[in-house]
């Protein structure tokens, strides 16, 4: 029996590099399919036109403006919000998404332009219902990476950039934030992952499909 869903669910993972945020997304994805909920996963950058284009510039972050990063980030958004988030909330899925506008506000804020104004440029896009933002230290991240991943660290996830990353997430002060201490074990995170959702469904759900 699966619940009855009003409306479609947007819940966002969020934080720095090496946060553990896409294993606890897939964790719960796990859990919410178990349960029988319709779940879609998700993650920006996409792998559309614009995320492609971003993914291939990791590795060589200089090669382009500040400006023009921002301007691609919002358009790979436009066409993710516009391809697969409106219609999936639409048709009453929740879905997963690794990664959105706060990372926007946070990672191009820390690169120089104004959070407030990046946060402004992002209207168009639906406000998720819940944003967990997973706060690791940076050393904790670039070590899950390095050692835990074997991969070595791309522009983004040099310390120096993480550190003033992560101080711009914990800065951020919007209603639908919820906190993660991601310092801990998997099994520690997803406790606290399950409790910040199981407390969102208990509002959204209208009763059970028989
Ligand atoms: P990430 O989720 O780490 O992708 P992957 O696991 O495939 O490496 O995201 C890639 C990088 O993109 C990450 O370092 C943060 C950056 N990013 C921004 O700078 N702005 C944004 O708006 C988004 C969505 C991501």
């Amino acid at each position: 029996m699966s619940p009855l869903l009003q409306k479609g669910i947007l819940i966002v993972f969020e934080g720095i590099d090496g946060s553990g945020k896409s294993t606890q997304l897939r964790l719960l994805a796990e859990t919410l399919e178990q349960q029988a909920y319709p779940v879609v996963t998700t993650r920006e950058p996409t792998d559309g036109p614009f995320g492609r284009k971003l993914r291939a510039l990791f590795s060589q972050r200089d090669a382009m403006t500040p400006e023009m990063e921002l301007e691609l980030f919002l358009d790979d958004r436009r066409d993710h919000v516009e391809r697969l988030l409106a219609p999936a909330l639409a048709q009453g899925k929740i879905v997963l998404c690794d990664r959105y506008f706060l990372s926007t506000v946070a990672y191009q804020g820390a690169a120089g332009s104004d959070p407030q104004a990046i946060l402004a440029l992002n209207d168009f896009a639906p406000r998720p219902d819940l944003a967990l933002i997973f706060c690791a230290s940076p050393q904790t991240g670039t070590h899950r990476i390095t050692s835990g991943r074997g991969e070595e660290l791309n522009d983004f996830e040099q310390e120096d950039n993480l550190s003033r990353v992560a101080a711009l997430f914990d800065s951020l002060d919007l209603p639908y934030i919820k906190r993660i201490q991601a310092d801990g074990t998997i099994t520690e995170i997803q406790k606290q992952v399950l409790a910040a959702v199981q407390d969102l469904l208990s509002c959204q759900f209208s009763g059970e499909r028989s």
